[in-house]
């Protein structure tokens, strides 16, 4: 696993994936240097979509040595923890205005000896996070209203990653500023300059305009990182 501080973890959203043919486009995506596997969970009711549970966290786990960064769309979050720590989570990300003890989800995710994140959503308040900080190992930033890939990037969220990112360096806070939505080539430097150590990238990086192979997929992922 990329430690803290290094180099910018490129993270891909198997949403954008072929599903169909998953295991294939894990190893292709590993191959082309891929840090992390973001999943995004969906239940309908916190967003409006619908997509996977613990049972592919698990599958995933059984075929992939990479860190699996999944992040909760879901509500409630408490009665789920359980079934994805044990399914091998690596990271459990929550919206904070997903369940009524936000506080207390996170001490939940850690009682696993996993990794917790809270996410903003670009009309959450950055304040929200402040009496978290001390609970949790990442903050994802929303550029997008979360509930499918393939949206435009907003660029004000920016905003709360700069004032992030100033905060856990004063304060030397070990916690990792990710970026989900919208995320390619273009938005990549802004997004990157204003601070972020991890860049989810789901419609960017999988986009079907070619098919899948280990030379797209390895160039749109350098092209993120340069
Ligand atoms: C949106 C999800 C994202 C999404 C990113 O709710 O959290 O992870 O899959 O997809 P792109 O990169 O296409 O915006
Ligand atoms: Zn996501």
């Amino acid at each position: 696993m990329p430690q803290f501080g290094q180099k910018t973890i490129i993270a891909p959203s198997l949403l954008s994936a072929d599903l169909l043919n998953l295991q294939h486009e894990i190893d292709l995506i590993t191959k082309a240097g891929a840090d992390w596997l973001h999943l995004d969970i969906m239940d309908g009711h916190f967003v409006p979509n619908l997509t996977f549970g613990p049972d592919l966290v698990h599958q995933i786990k059984q075929v992939s040595k990479l860190p699996i960064d999944v992040h909760l769309m879901i509500s409630p979050i408490d009665p789920f923890i359980d079934a994805f720590a044990k399914a091998g989570a690596s990271y459990l990300t929550i919206h904070p205005e997903a369940e009524f003890h936000p506080y207390r989800t996170l001490q939940k995710i850690k009682s696993h000896g996993i990794k917790a994140g809270i996410a903003l959503n670009p009309s959450s308040p950055i304040e929200i996070v402040y009496p978290l900080l001390e609970m949790v190992d990442l903050i994802l930033i929303m550029t997008v209203n979360p509930g499918f890939s393939g949206q435009s990037f907003l660029s004000t969220p920016l905003g709360k990653l700069k004032v992030l990112r100033k905060l856990i360096d004063s304060h030397k806070y070990p916690i990792l500023l990710e970026v989900d939505g919208g995320v390619n080539k273009i938005t990549a430097k802004e997004i990157i300059e204003a601070g972020a150590d991890v860049l989810v990238t789901g419609h960017y990086v999988f986009s079907k305009n070619q098919p899948s192979s280990l030379e797209t997929y390895k160039s749109r992922i350098e092209d993120l990182r340069k």
